[in-house]
């Protein structure tokens, strides 16, 4: 038995942490090229070893609870921005419970109303926020699909009392919390830096005002918030009527903490994910007439025409632009594990043994052309024929609404794989379509230069994203 081949490096500490840093995507693929799919590379110290295609991605987020794990890599990271008693900070069994709670806040029923309430926020943010003011203008991309898909989750998954709270104050509360996320937290998540400090206080300060929510709905009994004077039922609510498998309910602190979690953890991805969207709109303009199209076969020409969750489900073009994007532009593009103990390899020599870090990357094989050819190509259409069950041939999940393999085996999970799967992929899908198909029913995009290029991606945070300046040119349809 022996250890997978070692990534050469100059520096002893430092070892990769240059080339990673820089594009781990690329680093990854030039590995790959010279070791094949598992090899070890030197993180800051940290020996990280890599297994790649969907066997490697089988083997890192199937791994046994007993060989992997999860919350010793990301809790040190996570635990100061989400908060303590919740996701990374408590045993596996408990989190498996808390995602199982969030789930049935996630009911068709409850998806189908968010439709029409991501649809207000988007058109009244086209219509009063300065970035979008007369029949034609630029843009900066990543600011302001960040501030819609806030808004957007903010209004729908959060509910009506926190979308209201959604203002400056509340945007610098989430700033500082955000700042937890810096790549160096990964190592001193606990340094005395004045950028931990804040994002101490402003966790207090969040989880106080979820706390106080929390508090006032206790007063009725459902516990649902009244809007325009009818009850509605959110997030917020359905986790005050769980209980624990042990009878107990989930304690305030534990709902504060995983609201907070599930607005700090969909943000991201989410945000990137519709910038990327835009851009690619943008650089391929003739995709997006066929989006307009494709919505004014199925909705009609009026504008106004409301539109629902079966409606989404109808337009698989606006589907496959997103799963296409998800492809391309993966905003994780390193999910670790905690090696437990010495674990083989199946169907190889090797053994990996407890002083590692297990790290799973699908968008290497999302951009390998085993299993898409021309990989680099983003190509919507590229879905129309075939779905992943075709490539992965393993079980699904057929949500009725932008399918998706449920096995880990797959070259294609955007949204992870196994006990750690995303609980947000239903509401991102659902959001994202919202967005993109309320923004292509009322404008046409352009890019700056008038070419198809897109612009680099950020690696600078732990989350991938489009270069933060990028910009695009937007028109309206009707003046
Ligand atoms: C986990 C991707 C949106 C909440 C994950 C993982 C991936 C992912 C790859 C697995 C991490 C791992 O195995 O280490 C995405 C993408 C999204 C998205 C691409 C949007 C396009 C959301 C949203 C929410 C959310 C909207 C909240 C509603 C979570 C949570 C986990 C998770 C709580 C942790 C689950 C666990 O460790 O068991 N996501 N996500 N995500 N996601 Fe998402």
């Amino acid at each position: 038995k022996s250890e997978p081949p070692l990534v050469f490096h100059w520096l002893p500490i430092i070892g990769n942490a240059i080339e990673y840093g820089t594009d781990p995507f690329d680093f990854y693929r030039r590995c790959r090229a010279k070791h094949g799919d598992i090899f070890t590379f030197v993180l800051l110290g940290k020996h990280m070893t890599v297994c790649l295609g969907p066997e490697g991605n089988e083997f890192v987020l199937n791994g046994r609870i007993s060989d992997v794990n999860a919350e010793e890599i990301y809790g040190p990271l996570t635990t100061p921005v989400f908060g303590s008693d919740i996701i990374y900070d408590c045993p596996n069994a408990k989190l498996m419970e808390q995602k199982k709670f969030v789930k049935f806040g996630l009911t068709q029923q409850a998806l189908e109303a968010h439709v029409p309430l991501i649809e207000k926020e988007v058109l009244s943010y086209l219509a009063s926020n300065p970035k979008f003011q007369g029949a034609r203008g630029r843009v900066n991309v990543s600011a302001a699909m960040s501030e819609i898909t806030i808004f957007t989750a903010g209004r729908a998954l959060q509910g009506a009392e926190v979308r209201k709270k959604l203002t400056a104050d509340f945007a610098e509360l989430y700033h500082d919390l955000d700042m937890g996320f810096q790549p160096i937290n990964f190592l001193m998540p606990w340094a005395p830096l004045p950028q931990n400090r804040r994002r101490d206080a402003a966790h207090l300060k969040m989880r106080s005002v979820y706390m106080d929510l929390i508090n006032d709905r206790r007063k009725s009994a459902s516990h649902k918030v009244i809007v325009e004077g009818n009850e509605e039922p959110d997030m917020i609510s359905n986790l005050m009527n769980c209980v624990y498998k042990n009878g107990q309910a989930i304690p305030d602190k534990e709902i504060a903490n995983m609201m907070i979690t599930l607005l700090m953890g969909g943000q991201h991805s989410s945000s990137s994910a519709s910038a990327w969207i835009m851009l690619r709109l943008a650089s391929q303009p003739s995709i997006a007439e066929e989006l307009y199209d494709e919505q004014l076969r199925h909705l009609g020409p009026d504008p106004g025409r409301a539109f629902s969750l079966s409606d989404l489900s109808r337009l698989p073009l606006l589907s496959n632009v997103i799963k296409e994007t998800l492809r391309v532009h993966s905003s994780i593009h390193t999910l670790m594990r905690k090696v437990m103990r010495p674990i083989p390899v199946p169907n190889s020599d090797y053994v990996i043994t407890p002083d590692k870090v297990l790290v799973s990357s699908p968008i290497v094989s999302h951009m390998s052309s085993e299993h898409f050819p021309n990989p680099e190509i983003w190509d919507p259409h590229r879905w129309d024929d075939h779905d992943v069950e075709d490539m992965a041939g393993d079980d699904i999940v057929d949500y009725g609404y932008g399918a998706t393999s449920k096995g880990t085996k797959s070259p294609y999970l955007p949204f992870g794989a196994g006990r750690h799967r995303c609980i947000g992929e239903k509401f991102a899908y659902l959001n994202l379509s919202t967005i993109i198909l309320t923004i292509i029913r009322n404008m046409k995009l352009k890019t700056v230069d008038g070419t198809s290029s897109v612009p680099p991606t950020d690696y600078t945070s732990l989350f991938s994203r489009p270069v933060q300046s990028a910009e695009i040119l937007w028109e309206r349809r009707r003046p």
